[in-house]
C-alpha cells in the first residue's frame, strides 16, 4: 500500500514540478478571491486516482478536487494532488504531494513528496517515519524560546476576518521564530523530521493533514486540536502538530482571548 502511494506521489509529483509556468486555466474556487486552482491540479488528482484504483480498484477516494468516491471497502485514500497552489502558480518551488490512507477511521499509511527537493516522506502505522528511506524524529527541543515554529493562513481571512493572524504576533516574541511556508503538508512532514519543533493551523482539510499526521506520530511528535483532543484529527479544522515537548506551551498560548481583526 505504502509503495502504491508513494510511485503515485513521485509521478504526481514530477508532473507538478515539469508543469511550473505552463498551466492554462488559473480559476478561483467558488466565494473566494484568493483561494485557485489549476488544471494542473485536477490532472494530478487524475492520474493519482488512476494509479490507486488500477490497484485497489474497491477503496474509497476523498481528493481535493472533487475526486470523491465511496468504495466497498474500509479504506479511503485521502488526495492533496497539489498542496501548495498558491506557491505553485507564483513559481515559488514549495509545494508537494501528499496522500494519506485511513482505515476504520485511522490513517494507517501516508506520503508527502516534495518533487523540488525530490524528497519522500513515508510512513506507516507503528513502522516509524521516513525521508528517503532513512529513518526520522522530532526534535528534542523541550523549551518554546528555542522553538522554531511554523504556520498557514486560510484563503478566506479577508472575506471572514478572523483571529487567524492575532496568534502569529502571540508566537513570535515567546519563540525562536516562525515561518509560513504555504503548503501545510510539508509543515508536518518538517516537524516529522525536526526541522521544526512545532506547527500549528485553523480551519486545515484532511487532505492537507492525513498522511501529515501520521508522519508527525510516527517520528515520536504529538498531533491534537487546540483543546488537547486528538480524537477528530482528519475531520477536525485546528490543527497542532509538535515534537511532543513543547505541545502544552503552545496550547496555552492557543488558549489566549485575542481579539479578531
Ligand atoms: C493550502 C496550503 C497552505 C495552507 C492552506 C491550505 P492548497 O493548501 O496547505 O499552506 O495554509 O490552509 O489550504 O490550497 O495549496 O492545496
Ligand atoms: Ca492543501
Ligand atoms: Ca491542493
Amino acid at each position: 500500500m505504502i509503495s502504491v502511494a508513494m510511485n503515485a506521489a513521485r509521478e504526481a509529483g514530477a508532473f507538478l514540478k515539469s508543469s511550473v509556468g505552463k498551466f492554462r486555466h488559473l480559476e478561483r474556487k467558488i466565494g473566494q478571491e484568493t483561494n485557485l486552482v489549476t488544471e494542473i491540479d485536477k490532472q494530478s488528482e487524475a492520474l493519482i486516482i488512476r494509479a490507486i484504483k488500477e490497484v485497489y480498484p474497491d477503496h474509497a477516494i476523498l481528493g481535493e478536487e472533487g475526486g470523491a468516491s465511496e468504495g466497498s471497502s474500509d479504506y479511503r485514500w485521502i488526495i492533496d494532488p497539489l498542496d501548495g497552489t498558491t506557491n505553485f502558480t507564483h513559481g515559488l518551488p514549495i509545494f508537494s504531494v501528499t496522500i494519506g490512507v485511513e482505515y476504520k477511521g485511522e490513517i494507517i499509511a501516508g506520503v508527502v513528496y516534495d518533487p523540488n527537493m525530490d524528497e519522500m516522506f513515508s510512513a506507516e502505522k507503528g513502522k516509524g517515519a521516513f525521508l528517503n528511506g532513512e529513518r526520522i524524529q522530532v526534535t528534542k527541543t523541550d523549551r518554546l524560546i528555542e522553538s522554531l515554529l511554523v504556520t498557514g493562513f486560510p484563503y478566506n481571512v479577508k472575506e471572514n476576518p478572523s483571529n487567524v493572524i492575532q496568534y502569529f504576533g502571540e508566537f513570535l516574541p515567546v519563540s525562536q521564530a516562525v515561518r509560513r511556508l504555504g503548503s501545510a503538508a510539508i509543515d508536518l512532514a518538517y516537524v516529522a523530521c525536526g526541522r521544526f519543533d512545532g506547527y500549528w493551523e485553523f480551519f486545515l482539510h484532511p487532505w492537507d493533514k492525513a498522511a501529515g499526521i501520521l508522519l508527525v506520530k510516527e517520528a515520536g511528535g504529538v498531533v491534537t486540536d487546540f483543546k488537547n483532543d486528538p480524537s477528530n484529527i482528519i475531520y477536525g479544522q485546528n490543527t497542532l502538530a509538535t515534537n511532543g515537548l513543547i505541545h502544552s506551551a503552545m496550547l496555552d498560548v492557543l488558549k489566549k482571548e485575542v481579539t479578531p481583526l
